[in-house]
């Protein structure tokens, strides 16, 4: 196994959505991946406002409160700062080939799209598309401006995946969780890992 094998990096933005985030990290740190997690100012902001759940601003403060709050293994998860340039999501020579910003500002979708590199969730997501990796924006903005659509056609064009936090209704989703597993079932499908959170159109259901 390399050093690319079972590492993600994850990022939350200040998009609404904080609770696909919480529940993407939960599946993945059960999925016993390596996360590099990164959260920006605004992300916070919002983590505080959906979920009521106040995280420090100083990363290893931010992971013991995340850690408790989902009640997970604090092994496999390592918080980075905004300023952290040395971590290895700085880094071709060291990121995993694997990013997923979730939940998408607005604001980051233009800077990723525009590679302004001027944060760490920036550099980490313009090192994952400089080397051809795999890269997520689960955008969430309604309505879309014309700005927004030329900045998703753009990093499409170039390989993203833009994936609008846009759950669907057809698996008659009972609760908010129901929705939120939709939406992170696609997101793991589309990183290639197993989940059993959504029953697999055509296969495990049938109407
Ligand atoms: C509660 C709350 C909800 C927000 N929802 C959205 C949203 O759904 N989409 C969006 O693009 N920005 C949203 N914003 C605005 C962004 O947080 C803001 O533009 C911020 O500068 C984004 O910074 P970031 O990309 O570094 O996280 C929201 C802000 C707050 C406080």
């Amino acid at each position: 196994m390399t050093k690319h094998d079972k590492a993600i990096t994850l990022a939350f933005t200040g998009a609404s959505g904080a609770p696909y985030g919480l529940r993407l990290l939960e599946c993945l740190l059960a999925a016993d991946y390596q996360v590099y997690l990164m959260i920006s100012s605004a992300a916070r902001v919002v983590l505080a406002t959906e979920h009521e759940l106040k995280l420090p601003a100083g990363p290893e403060a931010a992971k013991q409160a995340l850690v408790k709050h989902l009640g997970c293994d604090s092994e496999k998860l390592m918080v980075c700062g905004k300023d952290d340039w040395f971590s290895p999501v700085a880094s071709g020579s060291a990121a995993p080939k694997q990013m997923v910003v979730c939940p998408c500002s607005a604001g980051s979708l233009a800077s990723i799209a525009h590679g302004l590199s001027d944060n760490l969730i920036e550099r980490a997501a313009d090192v994952v598309m400089k080397e051809r990796g795999q890269l997520l924006l689960v955008v969430r903005e309604t309505p879309f401006s014309t700005l927004h659509l030329e900045n998703m056609h753009k990093l499409s064009t170039m390989g993203v995946t833009i994936m609008p936090a846009a759950p669907g209704f057809y698996h008659q989703p009972k609760s908010i969780e129901d929705l939120v597993d939709f939406m992170v079932a696609r997101i793991l499908d589309h990183l290639g890992i197993e989940q059993g959170l959504v029953p697999r159109w055509g296969y495990d259901q049938r109407n």
